[in-house]
C-alpha cells in the first residue's frame, strides 16, 4: 500500500492550471501521475483526449452482477496568483501541524487522493470485492468543463452500466461534522461591456455633454438588487424550489453560529433575503453578484478623463428547479431594457452549469423512487461517517458549483453521493490553500467502509 500523503505531496507538486496554457507540463505531468498511481493498484486506465484536457477513466471489476460505483474527481487546479501572498510556494507541498499546504491541496487533489487510497486499502485487503469501480477524472473543472457533455454523450452507454456516482468536491462544515451533499448551485455567467464616445475624452473639453460609460454601468448594476438584498429581475424566483421543512431542521442542526460566521467572513452586518438566515439563504437561494467592474483610469494620482468604456463581470448561482438558459434571458433581457439608449453596450456569454439535487432516502416527506443501489449507498455512508468521525452525517445542499454532476444526471440519469472533506479554513481558490490530514485519513476510513458495504449489498 502506498502511503497517501506522500502521493498527495507527488500530486500537488504537478502544477496542473486548467486555465493558463502555460502549465501545459503541469497538466500532463498530473495526466501521468494519476494514470501511474491507478495502474499500479490494479486499474485498466485509458487516457480520453478531448478538445482540450484529456479525461482519465480508469476500472476494475468485470462481472455485470456486481454493483458499479463511478468515482469522480477533478486533477486541474485554479491558478495560483497571488503568489506573493503564499508562506510556502504553492508547487511545493509542506506539511505544517497537521496541514498539508499547496495549491490543489483540498480543491481536489487531496479528496481525491482519499477515493483512490481507500479504493488501494480495500482492494489489497479484499483482491476479489464484488464491485466495479471507474474512476472518473477531468482536468477541465476549474473552467466549467467545456468538453465534458460531449464526453458524456459518447460514453453514456458505457457510464450508464453504473449505479451511481461517488465523489468529494464539497464542503464539511467542521472537523468532526460531516456533510452529505445533496444539492449544488448552478451558475449563469456574462460580462457586459459599455462604451460611450469612440475613444477616451478630456474631461474639460467635454464633460458634460455625454453620459459617462462609467455611470451607465453603475446605475445599471445598482438597479439589479432590491434594498433588502432580492434580486430585482421580474421572474428570477419563479422556479426555485422551496425549502422542505426536514431541510430548514437539518440546517438548524448544523448548530453554526451567525456571529462566529459574521466575524469570519469580517463584516460589520449581514445582507441576507428577508425570510432566511444566512446559513439557508448560500444554500437555497439564487444569487446574483458581480465578480469584477473596472473602467477608466487606475493608477496612482488623478487623471480628467471621460473614459471610452467600462465593463462588469456577473454570475448568477441558481438553485434546483431554476434552467440557466431561462435566467440567463430574463437577465439579457432586463441589461438591454435598463441600459440608458445614449451609450452602447455588448453582452458576452461565458459558461453555464445546471443545478443539482437528490433527496437522500428516508428523509423527504414527498419521496421519489430511487435505484435501490444508490439508497443503500446513502445508508452506507450514513453508517460508515457516524463510526468514523463519531457523529452521523448532515444532508445539506452547498452553495458552491459542480455543474457537470447535473449534466451527468441529465446524460446517464445517475445521481451522486457527495461527501464533503474540505473545511472553511482550507482556503480554496486563495493563497495558502491546505487539506486538514485528519480529515483525510478519517476520510479514507469512512470511504473504504463505504465502499465495502455497496460491494456486500445484498
Ligand atoms: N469544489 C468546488 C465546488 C465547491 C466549492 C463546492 C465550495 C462546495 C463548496 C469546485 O471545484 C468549484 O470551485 N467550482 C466552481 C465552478 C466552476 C464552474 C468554476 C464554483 O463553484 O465557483
Ligand atoms: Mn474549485
Amino acid at each position: 500500500m502506498f502511503d497517501p500523503v506522500e502521493k498527495l505531496k507527488d500530486f500537488i507538486r504537478h502544477p496542473s492550471v486548467s486555465a493558463d496554457p502555460a502549465f501545459k507540463a503541469g497538466m500532463n505531468g498530473a495526466v501521468a501521475f494519476t494514470s501511474d498511481l491507478l495502474t499500479s493498484i490494479g486499474f485498466k486506465v485509458e487516457i480520453i483526449n478531448t478538445d482540450l484536457h484529456p479525461i482519465i477513466l480508469a476500472s476494475r471489476g468485470e462481472d455485470p452482477a456486481w454493483p458499479h460505483v463511478i468515482v469522480y474527481g477533478h486533477y486541474d487546479v485554479q491558478p495560483a496568483d497571488p503568489l506573493n501572498l503564499w508562506k510556502s510556494p504553492a508547487f511545493e507541498p509542506e506539511i505544517r501541524g497537521n496541514r498539508i499546504y499547496g495549491r490543489g491541496a483540498a480543491d481536489n487533489k487531496g479528496p481525491l487522493m482519499v477515493h483512490i487510497a481507500s479504493v488501494a486499502r480495500l482492494l489489497e485487503r479484499r483482491p476479489d470485492l464484488p464491485l466495479r469501480i471507474t474512476f472518473m477524472i477531468e482536468g477541465e473543472e476549474e473552467m466549467g468543463s467545456p468538453s465534458f457533455p460531449k464526453f458524456l454523450e459518447a460514453y453514456s452507454d458505457r457510464l450508464k452500466t453504473a449505479d451511481l456516482v461517488y465523489l468529494s468536491d464539497t464542503l464539511l462544515p467542521r472537523e468532526d461534522q460531516v456533510v452529505i451533499t445533496c444539492g449544488l448551485r448552478g451558475l449563469v455567467l456574462c460580462d457586459v461591456v459599455v462604451t460611450g464616445s469612440k475613444g477616451d475624452l478630456h474631461s474639460g473639453l467635454h464633460g458634460g455633454v455625454l453620459r459617462n460609460p462609467i455611470q451607465a454601468l453603475a446605475e445599471l448594476c445598482a438597479s439589479l438588487h432590491t434594498p433588502d438584498g432580492r434580486v430585482a429581475i421580474p421572474g428570477f424566483y419563479d422556479d426555485v424550489m422551496p425549502v422542505e421543512p426536514w431541510e430548514r431542521e437539518e440546517i438548524r442542526k448544523l448548530g453554526s453560529d451567525p456571529e462566529e460566521y459574521r466575524n469570519f467572513l469580517g463584516i460589520p452586518a449581514f445582507h441576507t433575503p428577508p425570510g432566511y438566515t444566512p446559513f439557508e439563504a448560500v444554500r437555497v437561494l439564487p444569487t446574483l453578484e458581480f465578480n469584477g467592474i473596472g473602467g477608466g483610469y487606475q493608477g496612482e494620482g488623478t487623471k480628467t478623463v471621460i473614459p471610452s468604456k467600462a465593463f462588469v463581470k456577473i454570475s448568477c448561482r441558481l438553485v434546483a428547479n431554476q434552467s440557466p438558459g431561462k435566467i440567463r434571458d430574463l437577465l439579457y433581457r432586463t441589461i438591454r431594457e435598463r441600459m440608458p439608449s445614449d451609450v452602447t453596450f455588448e453582452i458576452i456569454d461565458q459558461h453555464q452549469g445546471l443545478p443539482y439535487v437528490v433527496v437522500p432516502p428516508d428523509r423527504s416527506n414527498t419521496p421519489k423512487e430511487q435505484s435501490p443501489v444508490l439508497a443503500d449507498a446513502f445508508r452506507a455512508a450514513d453508517t460508515a461517517i457516524a463510526e468514523v468521525f463519531g457523529k452521523p452525517p448532515l444532508y445539506l445542499r452547498e452553495g458552491g458549483s459542480v455543474p457537470i454532476i447535473a449534466d451527468i444526471k441529465r446524460v446517464t440519469g445517475l445521481d451522486s453521493v457527495m461527501m464533503g472533506l474540505f473545511l472553511p479554513e482550507d482556503n480554496l481558490h486563495a493563497p495558502n490553500e491546505s487539506f486538514n490530514l485528519d480529515v483525510m485519513a478519517k476520510g479514507i476510513r469512512a470511504s473504504e467502509r463505504i465502499l465495502e458495504s455497496i460491494a456486500d449489498r445484498r
